[in-house]
């Protein structure tokens, strides 16, 4: 087992061209650009080319991740990927992308299922593997293409999400106090139908009934998620903090799941931190799922708004329903 510290040494994001703004989406759904960004801060989401796959937004994300890095695919010897829209149900995106990136045939490759906190499980996973010794560099993406499992005649659901993928070259460092410092992952396994795709897994393989029903898209029950949503992150935070004896204040940047600006002004109200202090990029994404975290966090990094020494603050929850925190300092 080493001692090193696991450290984040380059990032990187990438959003499909095509951008779907609320008044796009009034010619769809029964909807307007005030009720949705008055309800979830939204104004404008990604959405993917025809032909362009959950795998090719990974690529993208991880070329710019290693290139800020300063490495090449040939130095990643382990590529975890967190999604819920993998191209294909099997084989696993990570094997994708590995191929289309380059990425040496004895890396370990997987992907991970924990919908909007995927992208914090992946990051502990990853920092957990480089730990033990038997790994050296990692890639760690989180990519979605929610465009695809959408039910676009759902107005509840259609307005919220968005495609896209960030990235995180993950190594080790000798330097001891920086770096991931912990994390908080847990989940409530009982919450599993406020959001779900029903249709399409082994309990139920498409029929031509159920694809006619929709049960391939995603549903949500969008009040209880977002009453569950804001305890569920304000205790992951808390948790972590209290953990590592960290004062809120002493964060100085919060990067929470980029799924709803309600949430994130209600877990600011709780921690007692200002909204200055809380990354938000909801209102040109949407909800991006597990790559909500890594975009903003490359946006976060590229703007200036990271600096040595700084504590960051990771938190989310998602299907699941998981939830994650995570606390970095750079
Ligand atoms: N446009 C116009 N009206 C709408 C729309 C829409 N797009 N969607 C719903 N409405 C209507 C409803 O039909 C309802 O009408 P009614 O009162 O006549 O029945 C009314 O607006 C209010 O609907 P609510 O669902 O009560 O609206 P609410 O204020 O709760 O906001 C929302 C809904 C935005 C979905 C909110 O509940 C939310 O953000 N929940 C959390 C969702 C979330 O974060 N999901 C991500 C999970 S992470 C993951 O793993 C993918």
């Amino acid at each position: 087992m080493s001692t090193s510290s696991t450290v984040i040494l380059g990032t990187g994001a990438y959003a499909p061209a095509r951008v779907m703004t609320n008044g796009d989406l009034t010619h769809s759904v029964d909807t307007s650009d005030e009720w949705v960004r008055s309800r979830t801060g939204i104004r404008e989401r990604h959405i993917a080319a025809p032909g362009e796959e959950t795998s090719d937004m990974g690529v993208q994300a991880a070329r710019r991740a290693l290139e800020d890095a300063g490495l090449q695919p040939a130095d990643i010897d382990l590529l975890v990927v967190a999604t819920v829209t993998p191209d294909l149900i099997m084989p696993a995106a990570a094997c994708i992308i590995q191929h289309k990136l380059g990425v040496p045939t004895n890396a370990a490759c997987f992907d991970l299922n924990a919908a909007c906190s995927g992208f914090i499980y992946a990051l502990d996973t990853a920092c957990a593997m480089l730990s033990s010794g038997r790994y050296k560099r990692a890639l760690v993406i989180g990519v979605e293409k929610l465009s695809a499992i959408v039910d676009w005649k759902d107005r509840t659901t259609c307005v919220l999400f968005g495609d896209g993928a960030g990235a995180a070259v993950v190594g080790l460092s000798e330097k001891p106090g920086i770096g991931l410092l912990g994390t908080r992952l847990g989940a409530f396994g009982e919450c599993v139908d406020l959001l779900c795709i029903p249709g399409g897994g082994s309990s139920a393989p498409a029929t031509p009934e159920s694809i006619a029903r929709g049960d391939h898209c995603l549903k949500m029950k969008g009040k209880e998620v977002f009453k569950l949503a804001v305890r569920v992150m304000d205790e992951a935070a808390r948790d972590i903090l209290e953990q590592h004896h960290v004062r809120a204040d002493q964060i100085a940047l919060v990067i929470p799941h980029q799924a709803n600006l309600r949430i994130i002004e209600a877990i600011s109200q709780y921690l007692e931190l200002p909204m200055e202090r809380f990354f938000v990029n909801v209102d040109r994404y949407g909800n991006t799922s597990a790559a909500s975290i890594p975009i903003a966090l490359d946006e976060a990094r590229r703007a200036g708004r990271i600096k040595p020494g700084d504590l960051t603050l990771l938190v989310a929850f998602g299907a699941g329903l998981t939830y994650g925190s995570a606390l970095i300092r750079w």
